[in-house]
């Protein structure tokens, strides 16, 4: 999975899970996003960086905040945005996957974001279809989600500095959850080492603590002293069947109240990657309060969604050049 995200000089080309990817480039985006974060509050939001590519948002699931954000974010970097509305679009009247993408391809485009309710579909896009647009998932069926996770990471990495000392609680539908499983993978590589993972045992994967982590069924005992609570939405559209007994019984277990937060550390913070459900998995009090990191996170969203797209298209640059530059078979044998 890594080599096809980087280069052969290990730039980023694709970004389609942090999984594989080293601690030095977790960091890289991670600064590169911080040199973002700025010019968001500048008065004119705007850096060159791809001005002349087109950006072709491809999004075949719902989503506000993702999608917003990075059509925000590609426009921030100067680029041509085309947003695709597939409800409206061919692939609706049947076109495959395969031929919109190929005509997309054909109008120039530089680099397509997915969502797509397919695990592994960016990546089968990146390996088989287009290997020369750069390619960013923007959330695959259970799968990944590295967008949401690095800019979860970034707000962990400005309101707590260090990965190292932390304790980080992700409580919740893991077992449905894209983002759990790269927040996962990027907290790990970042040097986290208490990963704590709170639940009901229908809502846990079965090999997850293959990955490093602790689980816990008892909420109180699995946030106990931590540093950061990531609360995780029931994906009640991913659930073939009845996981819960019921919404109140899962609030009265897992949700996160004001008293409850009293258990992790006091200058704990809160966070969730939306869309939140008030009085299901959250109080309104939490979510609102003091400690919420709710909508710092959607705005580190944009740095970090123009970060990863100013370095994948730069590495997909160097490649198309290091191309041109190599003579050809027939070239090598005149
Ligand atoms: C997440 C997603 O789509 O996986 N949300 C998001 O990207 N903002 C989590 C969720 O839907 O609960």
């Amino acid at each position: 999975m890594s080599n096809l995200q980087l280069t052969s000089h290990g730039e980023l080309k694709h970004f389609l899970t942090p999984e594989g990817l080293d601690r030095l480039m977790l960091e890289r985006i991670l600064d590169t996003a911080d040199s973002f974060v700025v010019v968001g509050n500048q008065e004119v939001k705007k850096v060159p960086l791809l001005r002349g590519r087109t950006v072709v948002n491809l999004f075949f699931e719902n989503s506000t905040r993702t999608r917003s954000t990075f059509e925000l974010a590609a426009k921030r970097l100067s680029a041509d945005v085309l947003t695709l509305d597939i409800k409206t679009s061919a692939t609706s009247k049947g076109e495959s996957l395969l031929d919109t993408l190929r005509n997309l391809r054909s109008m120039h485009s530089d680099m397509f974001i997915v969502r797509h309710s397919d695990s592994g579909a960016a990546h089968f896009i990146a390996e088989q279809v287009t290997p020369d647009v750069a390619i960013i998932n923007a959330g695959d069926g259970r799968h990944a989600h590295p967008t949401q996770a690095m800019l979860d990471m970034l707000t962990i990495r400005r309101h707590k500095g260090n990965f190292e000392p932390l304790s980080v609680a992700i409580v919740g539908d893991i077992l449905h959850s894209r983002v759990a499983r790269d927040q996962i993978h990027a907290l790990k590589t970042l040097g986290c080492s208490d990963i704590r993972l709170v639940g009901p045992n229908t809502l846990m994967p079965n090999s997850i603590d293959s990955m490093g982590v602790s689980t816990h069924t008892d909420m109180d005992e699995g946030i106990k002293g931590v540093d950061v609570v990531i609360m995780l939405r029931l994906q009640t559209e991913r659930m073939a069947s009845a996981f819960l007994p019921s919404a109140g019984e899962y609030f009265r277990l897992y949700g996160l109240t004001t008293e409850r937060l009293k258990v992790a550390k006091a200058n704990a913070i809160v966070m969730h990657p939306g869309p939140i459900n008030r009085g299901i998995e959250i109080e309104s009090a939490v979510a609102d309060g003091p400690q919420s990191m709710i909508l710092n996170q959607v705005s580190y969203g944009i740095a970090i969604r123009m970060a990863v797209m100013s370095m994948a298209m730069s590495g997909q640059m160097q490649q198309r050049q290091a191309l041109v530059a190599q003579p050809t078979n027939t070239e090598a044998q005149v």
